[in-house]
């Protein structure tokens, strides 16, 4: 026995130093700075390293902004804000007009003159949701900064709908089912010197030639859910002073350069939420003054070189569009572009010179793209690039230079090692370990101690821990990568990924986790049947046993060599989507492939699990019926049957039901955090593995007994002698036939009740 301790534990060491010797003379160091995340008295700092502001020290770029002090001024923690990031969210969220004084109370009027129906607060007059048709009569001249008739009636603007409008800065005609504008029916915005008019939400349709008139002030006009879809030349004419248009969520198509031509002040500009499919030339003029142009959530699948010419532009947003690829020169005409958001497009591909001109660019959005690879070349003239997002971590390889690179990490992996959290890599350890020694100790064990009785039990249980046994081989390989990679994990994240390495983890997990699940659910069968019928005799003959097992191998086999084809259903690498190849694909719910990952995880596991607990509850009952007929002799040894099943089923469902449930949760659509994910996949997943073979075997009293037998040979004193037993033990020791037999009906059930 203790040979055989000591053969595991070499063949274990052996195995993992030749895994790790493997792994490591493939992988060429690149960083020479390995595993130091502060690096202090050099001059200049190494690539993928940043200086604090006023000391020597160089920091890793992950401890930008990772919310703990690292530089002793404190400035890797300083401008952590991308506010191009938080102008997106202000410009995606505008404020309504009347909610911008909120904490100013409502109130009586300020006019005294007449008795109105509507609220006033201060020197705004809110007439909202009151059915008028009209402008409400006798409205005070002079002094009213707002006059909000959002939710009234105004299906036709004519000329003289709005001919008494006294003089006031903000005019809002939001809900007002405006269906047509006439021709000069904004003429008296021009004396009552109007500076915003609200006229969201209504149907507008077109707007009338001559709508504003010549000399108007007009600065903000708000077009948004309508339903326009044409813009003419003369639709801004007279908008001279206008330095804020939003046409979002019209079904605008496409337009010319003179519709935009007489803005030449506009700063802002909301085109999103249209139906604009491509951006050429000649659609919109020189604006030297626009800062902020929104083209987002539109059906833009091209942007042509030459189509901007904004010397002031600030801020592009083009998220949410349909984008294929980046060409040379697209944002050459916006020279001060500072926040790109090139977010949920479909780019796959980025030529090396996409962001030419654009030297000043500080953020820059790219996630949810197709592109799984990025050329460094590609962002190597943004040298001031200081916030970049993607959807992987490990594009930020493309962008070493760039301060702060968003995600930092999958939840398993960083940019610096495999597994990212200690205790992670820690429990990964122990894992593979009790894994892989627990389960030696059965295979072998086993098959020393051959016993004669139950024989097609004791092979389901060996196949069972040859079975876990793989997944501590996989957990193994899973940890020796994590240190030849531990540093620079991202320089070889691709090619690991990508390699056949980490497809045979794929591979192995997915056939432990199969067949294990398939060999619980038999074994629990075998179970039931001899507790429920233990006086039938037993017919399962070998052949029907290795058949089962064979057609049991076959089918996890088959399962989880399915994604090793070059089948295009499960695309290239359909376990190199992480870094630990697991196909349990949480953090990318609908990638390819999902159905086959949810059958593996949630169909087959949740029947498996239901059949066990149905099964052990009715092997419970069985028991229970036949105590009763014996009274109190099985009555103790009845708890700890009931508790033992209990544990069983309860491992079985803390491993499958966080799986299951997660699973079906990332389904659904609410996003899984990342490190729940790392802690499913490193230590739920795999406790099965560890645990089976100390629930089924280690533990029971026929395998205890095995070991003090061969202790007893060579009697030492570490030996509890069998008298001190504790009541549980000795109950099950009972089981093995040593209590008095009454019955030939109890024996049977204590033979039978013997290997739980
Ligand atoms: C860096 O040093 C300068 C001059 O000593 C000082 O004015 C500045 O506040 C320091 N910056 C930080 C972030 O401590
Ligand atoms: C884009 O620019 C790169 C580098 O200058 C060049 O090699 C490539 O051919 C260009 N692509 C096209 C389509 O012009």
């Amino acid at each position: 026995m203790t040979t055989l301790f000591r053969g595991i534990i070499y063949m274990f060491a052996f195995g993992c130093l030749f895994m790790v010797t493997s792994i490591n003379s493939l992988s060429l160091p690149i960083f020479a700075y390995g595993e130091d995340e502060i690096l202090i008295g050099l001059s200049e700092c190494p690539i993928g390293y940043f200086h604090c502001l006023n000391d020597t020290k160089c920091i890793l770029q992950k401890l930008n902004c990772d919310g703990q002090v690292d530089c002793d001024d404190n400035s890797d923690e300083m401008n952590c804000e991308d506010e191009h990031n938080s102008q997106y969210y202000d410009d995606l969220h505008r404020k309504q007009p009347h909610g911008l004084f909120d904490n100013t109370p409502k109130g009586r009027c300020f006019w005294k003159q007449e008795n109105y129906s509507c609220d006033c607060r201060g020197t705004q007059f809110l007439c909202r949701f009151k059915q008028l048709t009209e402008l409400p009569l006798n409205l005070p001249l002079f002094d009213i900064s707002m006059l909000d008739l959002t939710g009234n009636s105004f299906p036709v603007l004519t000329r003289s709908t709005l001919r008494n409008l006294p003089q006031v800065e903000m005019l809002v005609l939001k809900f007002c089912n405006i269906s047509e504008i006439q021709p000069f029916a904004f003429e008296s915005i021009r004396d009552a010197q109007l500076l915003e008019l609200y006229l969201d939400e209504n149907n507008i349709e077109r707007l009338p030639p001559n709508m504003f008139p010549a000399n108007n002030e007009l600065e903000v006009l708000i077009l948004s859910g309508n339903k326009i879809s044409e813009l003419h030349s003369y639709d801004f004419e007279n908008l001279e002073y206008l330095t804020e248009l939003d046409l979002r969520r019209n079904r605008i198509s496409t337009f010319s350069e003179d519709v935009f031509k007489p803005l030449a002040n506009l700063s802002i500009l909301h085109l999103n939420e249209n139906q604009i499919q491509k951006i050429e030339p000649g659609m919109f003029p020189p604006m030297n003054l626009l800062e902020t142009l929104s083209l987002a959530q539109n059906e833009i699948w091209t942007v042509d070189k030459d189509s901007f010419n904004f010397i002031n532009l600030r801020h592009l947003y083009l998220s949410g569009n349909r984008l294929y690829e980046v060409h040379n020169d697209t944002f050459q005409g916006v020279p001060r572009l500072e926040g790109l958001n090139l977010d949920d497009n479909k780019i796959y591909h980025f030529e090396l010179e996409a962001f030419r001109g654009v030297e000043n660019l500080t953020s820059l959005l790219l996630k949810g793209n197709r592109f799984e690879t990025l050329d460094p070349r590609v962002l190597q003239n943004l040298q001031n690039l200081k916030y970049i997002y993607f959807s992987s971590f490990h594009l930020c390889r493309a962008a070493l230079h760039v301060r702060v690179c968003e995600p930092k990490g999958d939840g398993i992996s960083s940019k610096h090692h495999l597994l990212d959290n200690t205790v992670l890599r820690g429990s990964v350890w122990v894992m593979a370990s009790i894994a892989v020694a627990g389960n030696l100790i059965v295979i072998f064990g086993r098959y020393f101690h051959n016993s004669r009785s139950h024989v097609e039990h004791s092979l389901y249980l060996r196949h069972l821990a040859i079975s876990d046994l793989l997944m501590g081989i996989y957990l193994t390989i899973i940890a020796c990568a994590d240190i030849a990679f531990r540093g620079e994990y991202i320089m070889h994240e691709a090619a690991w990924r990508a390699s056949i390495s980490c497809s045979i983890c794929g591979f192995l997990s997915t056939l432990s986790c199969q067949s294990s699940t398939l060999l619980l659910t038999l074994v629990t069968y075998d179970r039931l049947i001899s507790v429920i019928r233990p006086l039938q005799v037993r017919t399962a003959s070998k052949t029907v046993v290795i058949l089962r097992l064979a057609f049991l191998w076959g089918c996890s086999f088959a399962a989880a060599a399915a994604p090793l084809t070059a089948a295009p259903y499960f695309g290239a690498h359909f376990y190199g989507s992480n870094g630990v190849c697991l196909s349990l694909h949480i953090h990318d719910p609908y990638a390819r492939g999902w159905e086959y990952s949810a059958a593996m995880y949630i169909f087959i596991n949740m029947i498996s699990l239901v059949f066990i607990i149905i099964s052990y509850l009715r092997m419970l009952q069985a028991i229970r019926g036949s105590g009763e007929a014996m009274r109190s002799t099985l009555r103790g040894r009845e708890n700890v049957v009931a508790r033992r099943f209990a544990i069983i089923v309860a491992t079985d469902c803390a491993c499958w039901l966080p799986v299951i449930i997660v699973k079906l949760v990332a389904l659904g659509g609410i996003k899984i955090s990342p490190s729940l994910y790392a802690w499913l996949a490193v230590l739920v997943l795999p406790v099965n593995s560890a645990l089976n073979p100390v629930l089924y075997t280690l533990t029971t009293a026929s395998f205890k007994q095995q070991v003090k037998k061969y202790f007893h040979k060579f009697p030492c004193g570490a030996i509890v002698e069998p008298r001190s037993q504790t009541g549980y033990e000795s109950a099950l020791s009972i089981s093995l036939g040593h209590a008095p037999t009454n019955s030939g009906r109890k024996r049977l059930l204590q033979k039978n009740v013997s290997y739980v």
